[in-house]
């Protein structure tokens, strides 16, 4: 099968040119102006278009259970596809009793086969750190899984992780080259503030703010990235909101050691006020770490153009607002009972672009990084992020001239809210290709369940050498 997109404006981490792009099969099989069609099954006029890699979003939950209430899963990743993101990578929580590679199958078998419909990969959650299960961890890189991540928020739950996990986990990761991510909070913090506001009475959807302030978040960012000194190895700090964490992050990459950190869109585009909304609206926007006020966002856009952080993520987790989020709506309950998380996946590409690089606040090149490359390079993915010969042909068209609103109208994510409900929305994703097969086309889903694979990251990536060299 061979596929022309035609003059298109390509957009690389470096350049933009206009250029056609040829696709034989699954791979871009060359890059250049007035490439011959003959021969070609498919052309794609990409004229008046910018044509990008397909999104990479290195953190979502589509089979994440919090206080036994559980997501939507893969049966739900056209999302991302309409969205322009063509590869997830799922955090998938080590089962009590079993082994990190056995609770990957498991999941695997029964929830991403024959049913996922953008390309995946996946982070195991370790939760149950005994001796045979840490021997276990350089068999994920051989696996093509080449992280692990622990959640040091969530105190009293099963996943949550003390410093002891986190230690042997930075050790042994090491051995085999794979990054130890985590969720960094002070649970112990958490826990005390949450008990204590329940005392007063304090229980709306606004306290969850209170409960979470960013000296948690500093305090376990900064003792992660001592851990990592300690055990010489790398370390990945998902979802920073605030500067706090971010000083952290900063001090230790001028350092010369080896930390990369993310955001996600909701903390570059909204503050902790949407918290505090009648009619329980609030729950929408719960999430953790909790959303922050507003002087934390320019710092934020900062740290992607300065390269502190890599990337901006979803963190998607498909919970609906009429039963889930209602958890901890009513009597004798709080904002601790909410499940905590938002929907995402689709709107990720979109938000960045329309807030991001519309407003000045990334260029289209770094766009590429956050969205695709960098998350490309982080987690090994040696065949995605690029729009470049040799690699998958995982591409957007992209219609800078759209001009709409985004809500749940328009998404694919099986709930029933959106977190950008009406929030304007600057270009669209027109045609999107998954190793070469359009997914999407004039902005609207025409893929099939089950045709993502996996795709298996190689150890460290490629980014634990640039660190290194810095
Ligand atoms: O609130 C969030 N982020 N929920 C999903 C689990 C996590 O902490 O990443
Ligand atoms: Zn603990
Ligand atoms: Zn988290
Ligand atoms: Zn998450």
């Amino acid at each position: 099968m061979k596929t022309l997109i035609k003059n298109g404006m390509i957009l690389t981490t470096e350049n933009e040119f206009k250029s056609d792009i040829l696709i034989v099969d699954e791979k871009i099989a060359a890059i250049g102006k007035n490439l011959s069609e003959e021969g070609v099954d498919k052309i794609i006029d990409a004229e008046g278009k910018y044509v990008f890699p397909g999104g990479i979003d290195q953190h979502v939950h589509y089979s994440f259970v919090y206080q036994g209430s559980k997501v939507r899963g893969f049966e739900t990743s056209n999302a991302p596809a309409l969205g322009g993101t063509t590869t997830v990578i799922e955090f998938v929580n080590q089962v009590q009793g079993k082994g990190l590679l056995e609770s990957i199958d498991e999941f695997k078998t029964k929830d991403v086969d024959g049913i996922a419909m953008v390309d995946y990969g996946f982070h195991i959650v370790m939760t149950d750190p005994r001796p045979e299960v840490i021997e276990e961890i350089p068999k994920l890189a051989e696996a093509g899984y080449p992280t692990l991540k622990l959640f040091m928020a969530y105190k009293g739950q099963f996943f949550h992780a003390d410093d002891d996990a986190i230690i042997q986990a930075l050790t042994k990761g090491k051995e085999a080259g794979i990054t130890v991510m985590v969720h960094a909070e002070n649970g112990d913090i958490v826990d005390f503030l949450t008990k204590k506001l329940i005392a007063e009475g304090k229980t709306g959807t606004y306290y969850h703010a209170v409960s979470r302030p960013p000296v948690c978040e500093a305090e376990a960012t900064r003792r992660a990235i001592y851990l990592a000194e300690m055990a010489d190895a790398p370390i990945y700090i998902v979802h920073v909101t605030c500067k706090e964490a971010l000083d952290e992050i900063r001090a230790a990459y001028q350092r010369g050691q080896s930390v990369y950190g993310e955001t996600c869109a909701h903390y570059l585009l909204f503050d902790e006020s949407v918290l505090d909304q009648p009619n329980f609206e609030g729950a929408k926007y719960i999430c953790s770490p909790a959303l922050r006020t507003k002087d934390h966002q320019e710092p934020l856009w900062e740290a992607l153009n300065k390269g502190w952080l890599n990337a901006v993520s979803s963190d998607h987790c498909g919970f609906d607002f009429a039963v889930q989020k209602h958890m901890g709506f009513g009597e004798g309950k709080s904002f601790a009972d909410v499940p905590n998380g938002a929907p995402s996946v689709q709107n990720r590409v979109n938000a960045v672009w329309t807030y991001g690089v519309c407003e000045g606040k990334l260029s289209r090149q770094e766009f590429v990084n956050v969205i695709a490359a960098s998350p490309a390079r982080v987690n090994g993915l040696t065949e995605k992020g690029h729009i470049a010969v040799g690699y998958d042909a995982d591409i957007v068209v992209f219609d800078p001239d759209y001009r709409g609103v985004m809500g749940v109208a328009n998404s694919l994510e099986g709930v029933d809210y959106s977190i950008y409900e009406g929030m304007e929305q600057k270009g669209r994703p027109e045609t999107v290709l998954l190793r070469g097969q359009v997914i999407v086309e004039n902005a609207e889903y025409v893929g099939k369940k089950g045709q993502g694979k996996l795709a298996k990251g190689k150890p460290f990536g490629s980014a634990y050498d640039k660190f290194k060299k810095a």
